[in-house]
């Protein structure tokens, strides 16, 4: 297993574009198992967890073919409709191959993802919208069973219907997009109310209607969708990472430094845009060559006159949990005291303990934690639990007296494309090193 070794106290300066978004690039290369036309995808990043969902769609009968510019994806077998508990618990994002498998070919079999570092993550949701649209679910050892009655040779098919899709902590990002992609090829028109409003929502929407399908309303709570016999192939490109582009704000912001990103998502940023302001971070934006809001360059700039404040994580257009992490390395050097409070995941506080090795100051009760502003930050070894708090102890390690080490990198890898090398390129004193793998290292599922 690969550590970083960080040696803290240098500015970020320079330029950096921001990479194809993981989350959205996910559920889109899913769709691919709603026709038999190729599905072309470009500015997919190059991640572990991407690699994973092509070995997945290959188990799954899909030839999947990478280039630099292009990821091309072809559905060619469908006799193979298992996703074995192998894959998925690596990655839990194996759940979107459920919707469209079952609405293409009648039938799925979906290792059941386990909890994982951030909390229980259940998909009660999922599974209840797919059986308001008429599948037929069953748990048989520890895999989701689901079947369209009459399907495979009978012509059975989904049928359109009212789907709602709320729990007890909003609606649900992934569940949305299979009952979405499900819906596309059901009888009918399928109305999902309390819809994830996330723009990898919208991103998957659209790349569906390229393909043939009659979507209304992603973006908002309420979406319609009218079934179509079939789904042709599309050419589509990834829009950027929300989360990469606010991960990068906060450690240009830490290191109290300036840099410029190209191809930012600032339209769905602005949660995030505005913590960052109350913080005392500028970021000053510009349209980039394209003027599309989804694609702008945004300079970072930041005094290190930093500010505490209170933020609560919420679904889409609320901040989000998955940058709560990295604000709060941020926040322990902010004058004050800073309020964060966790609506998504009330878990997912692994990194509190580890940036207190850091000489954070940070009490957490219940799913709030409170973190008093310190003057410096101190090198310590530490450790990864999950991609986000990976990527908060390497920000805290760039803003450290000292040498930081962190190790269990591979979660980090999961998410962001080769970032010690774009943290080089801007100027951090970062490396990789190779340690002895450990008996006890497991590769846990994550996101
Ligand atoms: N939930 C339920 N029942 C369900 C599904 C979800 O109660 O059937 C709960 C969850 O336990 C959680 C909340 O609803 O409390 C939201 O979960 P959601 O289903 O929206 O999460 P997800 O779709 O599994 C995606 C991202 C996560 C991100 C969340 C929330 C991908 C691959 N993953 O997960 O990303 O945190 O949405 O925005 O898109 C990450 O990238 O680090 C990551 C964890």
């Amino acid at each position: 297993m690969d550590q970083f070794i960080i040696h803290g106290g240098h500015r970020l300066t320079g330029r950096l574009a921001i990479k194809g978004s993981k989350n959205a690039a996910l559920p889109l290369m899913a769709a691919a198992l709603l026709t038999d036309e190729p599905l072309i995808l470009q500015d997919v990043a190059d991640l572990a967890d991407i690699r994973n969902m092509a070995r997945l769609l290959a188990e799954l009968g899909c030839t999947v073919e990478q280039t630099d510019h292009a990821t091309t994806i072809t559905n060619q077998d469908e006799s193979r409709s298992h996703a074995r508990y192998d894959i998925v618990k690596t990655m839990r994002a194996s759940i979107c191959a459920l919707g469209p498998m079952l609405a293409k070919r009648g039938f799925a079999r979906v290792s059941m993802p386990g909890g994982c570092a951030i909390g229980d993550r259940p998909v009660d949701l999922h599974l209840r919208g797919l059986e308001a649209l008429g599948a037929q679910i069953q748990l048989h050892e520890g895999d989701i069973v689901a079947r369209v009655p009459g399907a495979r040779g009978g012509g059975g098919r989904l049928r359109g219907s009212r789907v709602f899709l709320g729990g007890p902590f909003g609606s649900t990002v992934l569940g949305t997009a299979n009952v979405m992609s499900a819906a596309t090829l059901a009888e009918g028109v399928t109305v999902i109310e309390c819809a994830a409003c996330e723009p990898e929502v919208v991103d998957l929407a659209n790349l569906l209607i390229a393909m043939g399908a009659r979507i209304e309303g992603a973006g908002s709570p309420r979406i319609t969708i009218v079934g179509v016999d079939s789904l042709g192939g599309a050419t589509h490109r990834v829009i950027p990472d929300r989360i990469e582009a606010g991960t990068y704000m906060c450690a240009v912001a830490i290191t109290n430094g300036d840099v410029t990103l190209d191809n930012c998502p600032i339209d769905c940023l602005s949660a995030v845009l505005n913590v960052l302001d109350r913080v005392g971070v500028h970021v000053a934006v510009e349209a980039g060559p394209a003027s599309d809001p989804m694609r702008m360059t945004a300079r970072i700039t930041s005094s290190r006159n930093l500010r505490g404040v209170e933020l609560t994580t919420q679904p889409h257009p609320g901040f989000p949990t998955d940058l709560q992490a990295q604000t709060m390395a941020l926040l322990s050097l902010a004058d004050g005291n800073s309020v964060i409070t966790e609506r998504i995941y009330p878990e997912r506080f692994l990194h509190v303990a580890e940036l207190g090795r850091m000489g954070a100051r940070i009490t957490r009760i219940g799913s709030t934690a409170i973190v008093s502003g310190v003057r410096k930050l101190v090198g310590a070894p530490v450790m990864a639990s999950d991609l986000r708090a990976s990527a908060c102890l390497i920000l805290a390690g760039l803003a450290a007296e000292g040498t930081t080490t962190v190790s269990r990198v591979y979660h980090l890898d999961r998410g962001y494309e080769q970032m010690e090398v774009r943290l080089r390129s801007l100027g951090a004193h970062i490396e990789r090193i190779s340690e002895k793998p450990s008996p006890a290292a497991v590769v846990e599922s994550g996101v």
